[in-house]
């Protein structure tokens, strides 16, 4: 098993290498993506909507994400292992984002992920303070898509795109060690790129991010729908769909169980 990836090793990627992560909820996954070269796992809240079927991300709870991490953490993975703050999981108050970011460390995550930008400045000092690194997120943040109007492509206003690039800075100087950026415009996530030390993690943001960040799901062609800014590597759906169908007519023809899966007693 290759060495752990650590936060210094994603600052040292920085212009070097693109960092690449996956969002991972399980330990059979997690096994998987361990005899892999993939630089980090989220253990993303898309867990509530991906696996738990939730038509969004903030009916996931801690509890929720605390048994994936413990999950995923089983596998021993070599990746940076980052786990999600849920929706009102450090909004509430700093000690409360310090006392739940310390459970999923706890629960095995090398670091904690909570979205937002200037409005969570006091929180990302505080859990860095304590001494769990922090991934900020911006952009299109899905636990504010109530207040965002949907889930929409952020900045296309002169002024929303400012905010971001402000948003990404102070996350920064608050000692966050990466940001990622979701679902805006490809311009101003190069800029961000450009005006920052710490690397950028992108999904849909175009190409000149620090990283890379996908869910899992829409990778394996397992989710109900593809994001644009997604790729499927392979049509799971597909798979699973005609390896039970195929199940079921062997059931019913009697050609499974055969003869290989059960004991005879007569031989
Ligand atoms: O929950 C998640 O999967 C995420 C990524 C999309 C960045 O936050
Ligand atoms: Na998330």
């Amino acid at each position: 098993m290759r060495k752990k990836v650590t936060i210094r090793d994603f600052l040292k990627k920085k212009g070097k290498e693109k960092i690449t992560m996956l969002t991972a909820y399980d330990y059979p996954t997690s096994r998987i993506i361990s005899e892999t070269e993939l630089d980090s796992i989220l253990v993303g809240d898309s867990l509530g909507m991906v696996v738990l079927g939730y038509n969004n991300t903030q009916k996931v709870e801690m509890e929720d994400i605390i048994r994936h991490t413990s999950a995923v953490a089983r596998a021993n993975p070599p990746q940076l292992m980052v786990a999600d703050m849920p929706f009102l999981s450090y909004e509430i108050s700093v000690e409360e984002g310090i006392r739940n970011a310390g459970l999923l460390v706890k629960a095995g995550a090398d670091a904690v992920k909570l979205e937002g930008g200037v409005e969570v400045v006091d929180v990302v000092k505080g859990i860095t303070k304590a001494g769990i690194p922090v991934m900020g997120h911006i952009g299109m943040t899905p636990q504010k898509y109530l207040k965002l109007g949907g889930f929409r492509v952020m900045g296309k206003s002169e002024e929303e795109a400012e905010l971001l690039v402000e948003d990404a800075k102070v996350l920064e100087k608050a000692g966050a060690f990466a940001v990622v950026i979701e679902n805006t415009y490809a311009d101003i996530a190069e800029k961000i790129t450009k005006a920052l030390n710490i690397p950028t993690i992108c999904i849909g943001a175009g190409p000149s991010c620090d990283g890379q960040v996908l869910v899992i799901h829409d990778l394996l062609g397992f989710s109900e729908t593809k994001p644009y800014f997604a790729k499927n590597y392979i049509n799971l759906n597909e798979i699973i769909k005609n390896a039970v169908s195929q199940y079921s007519n062997d059931v019913k023809s009697g050609t499974f169980p055969s003869k290989e899966n059960y004991k005879d007693r007569a031989n």
